[in-house]
């Protein structure tokens, strides 16, 4: 950006050194011409005095050499006297030297008097000048007066004059100089800077400003030029925030979106489309769609689309993985206003969840009514028997009765684990918090379940680590869960076996862990056995009078007290169920 202020300058000091150039021609030779006038003028008029002296001190006949003499040495010229032809009366220069030649200049110019251009002055080459005037006497010529000048003295007045000249014009040029590039950069600076400015903001840097210390024209250009770059800084911060919202609301929806433009490249793919479909941006972006995407369903999806160019929602099972997984595709044409194509929008809504849940229900239904179905039918059946006449036979009657209490106790209880089920999920399911023992509370389900261990000789022992492991947690809830716990226990331990509680209190936490050393089960069953219904062995469950909702029943409560439930089990060794509960518990 220099160059424009270097421009500016050598523009100015060519104008400046013209003019100050042909100012010092024109001064110089008005000045020369001047002191020429004034120099012939005086001499003119000296010779006058001189004359009209000698013509007044009697002429030529009685010349007073030393006044002349005088006269020439306070004009500081040299006076030459000659009678009319031309013969030397007096000369106030004594060198003989040149003599000669003042001789000789002396006769060709009276011999060219009367001539016009010979009037009273007359130069000698570039080194002297006469000047001469006729002395009259009594009318008549008598002599004339010669007076010589060098030329030398007067070039050394013109040299003088020149130097002059050129240092003054040379001091004014500095002084311009200085002033004009005060001038100038004062002016080229703020261009500068706001050139600057505006070339930083063209490259995206705005940030850029530039001073705004003047209040002429610069100065407003200067604060336009800042106006502008807020202006735009302020545009691209609010358009960098919409950016964000929208990449971070693109990144983090729900549900996997994929954008495909008009020629079919993959153009975006979100992070739970990333994460679902464990895809890797690199291999995805800017390639064609039915390249990457391996399920068939979806490319032949996206191709409807560019086909018909409508929205499309579809349910479709994709394997992913190990697991086969549902989703919602809703396809949708991307139209800009004008009508112009932009290509495919694809956003992916897992509803395996939803699926798995639907699935649940289904199965529910289904398990309660076979549940169900069975002690009816078998009452149903034992009833129509006895009334067909069974009932005449006391044996066969108190046998069938016995068999309709049974089932009519299983149908009891059925329904019963079924309301409390339904109970504790109900939305809104609230514990009554309160402080309890957790060792306490074991105790008393050992004492309640002493009777049917005993039945099958089975030792029920209770290890803790303190004396009292309290925690907060709903008492009859959680004394539920160990009931159902040692329940199972119980059952699915053979005669004589041993069913352990060991009790650890944490700082935060208290671990209870129910180990049994029963027929165990295999690891697979491990994650169904919460499931509603759901029994290992169902004829053996059955037969122990197990609906299959205890378990159920157990996780649900863990989960309302914030707790976990493990459990490690083995075929034929034994089975351990971990629970671990927070002391403290907020109740919400
Ligand atoms: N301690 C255990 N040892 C071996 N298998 C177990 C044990 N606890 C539970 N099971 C298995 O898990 C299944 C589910 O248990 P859950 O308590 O939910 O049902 P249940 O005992 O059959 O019936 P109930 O509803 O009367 O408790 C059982 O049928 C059994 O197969
Ligand atoms: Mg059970």
């Amino acid at each position: 950006m220099t160059k424009y202020r270097t421009r500016l300058l050598v523009a100015l000091i060519t104008l400046i050194i013209v003019v100050l150039l042909s100012l010092g021609i024109v001064l110089g030779q008005l000045f020369k011409n001047h002191y020429l006038n004034n120099f012939n003028e005086r001499l003119k008029n000296e010779i006058s005095i001189v004359s009209y002296f000698v013509e007044n001190t009697g002429g030529l006949s009685s010349l007073s050499e030393n006044d002349i003499e005088e006269i020439s040495e306070e004009l500081n010229t040299r006076i030459t006297i000659v009678d009319s032809n031309g013969g030397i009366q007096f000369d106030t220069e004594s060198d003989t030297t040149e003599k000669a030649r003042h001789v000789d200049i002396i006769k060709k110019v009276l011999s060219g008097i009367g001539q016009d251009e010979t009037e009273g002055k007359y130069s000698y080459g570039n080194q002297l000048q006469y000047f001469w005037e006729a002395i009259d006497r009594n009318g008549q010529t008598e002599g004339y007066i010669f007076l010589a000048t060098k030329v030398n003295e007067m070039r050394q007045a013109y040299n003088q004059l020149w130097w002059i000249l050129s240092i003054s014009l040379g001091l004014a040029f500095l002084v311009i100089i200085l002033l004009g590039t005060r001038i100038t950069s004062r002016y080229t600076k703020p261009i500068e800077s706001a050139t600057n400015v505006a070339i930083e903001l063209a490259k995206g840097n705005y940030r850029a400003r530039t001073y705004e210390d003047h209040i002429d024209e610069t100065g407003m250009l200067s604060a336009s030029i800042n106006i502008l770059a807020r202006n735009l800084q302020d545009l691209m911060k609010s358009q960098e925030m919409q950016q964000d919202r929208l990449s971070t609301l693109i990144e983090n929806v729900g549900s996997g979106l994929i954008l495909i433009d008009k020629r079919g490249y993959i153009n975006l793919i979100n992070k739970t489309y990333k994460e679902t479909f464990q895809v890797e941006p690199a291999e995805y972006l800017y390639k064609l769609y039915y390249e990457v995407i391996e399920h068939k369903e979806i490319s032949s999806l996206v191709e409807e689309i560019f086909m018909t160019e409508k929205k499309i929602k579809k349910q479709v099972v994709l394997p992913l993985a190990i697991e086969r997984r549902y989703f919602e595709v809703y396809g949708v044409p991307v139209i800009s206003m004008n009508n112009v194509w932009k290509g495919v929008l694809l956003v992916f809504h897992e509803i395996t969840e939803l699926k798995k849940l639907e699935q649940v229900r289904k199965d529910f239904v289904a398990n309660v009514s076979h549940e169900l179905k069975t002690p009816i039918t078998s009452i149903k059946g034992f009833s129509e028997t006895l009334l067909d006449g069974a009932m005449n036979d006391k044996q066969a009657l108190e046998a069938f009765l016995t068999i309709i209490l049974n089932e009519s106790d299983r149908l009891q209880s059925l329904v019963e684990d079924l309301l409390e089920l339904s109970r504790i999920e109900q939305h809104g399911f609230i514990l009554k918090l309160e402080k309890l023992d957790l060792n306490q509370q074991i105790s008393e389900a050992f004492t309640m379940l002493e009777a049917s261990a005993a039945e099958k000789n089975i030792t029920l022992d209770l290890k803790t680590n303190s004396s009292s492991a309290v925690i907060t947690g709903d008492v009859n809830r959680l004394k539920q869960v160990f009931i159902n716990l040692l329940t199972n226990a119980i059952t699915y331990t053979p005669n004589g076996g041993l069913v352990a509680v060991e009790v650890i209190d944490l700082p935060d936490d208290a671990i209870v862990k129910v180990k049994d050393t029963g027929i165990g089960m295999e690891k697979s069953e491990i994650p169904r056995i919460f499931e509603r219904f759901y029994r290992v062995d169902k004829a053996r469950s059955r037969n122990s009078g197990g609906t299959g909702l205890g378990l159920a029943i157990v996780k649900h409560i863990m989960e309302a007290h914030k707790g976990t439930i493990e459990v490690q089990s083995e075929v034929g060794k034994g089975t351990v169920f971990t629970l671990k509960l927070k002391k403290e518990m907020e109740n919400n």
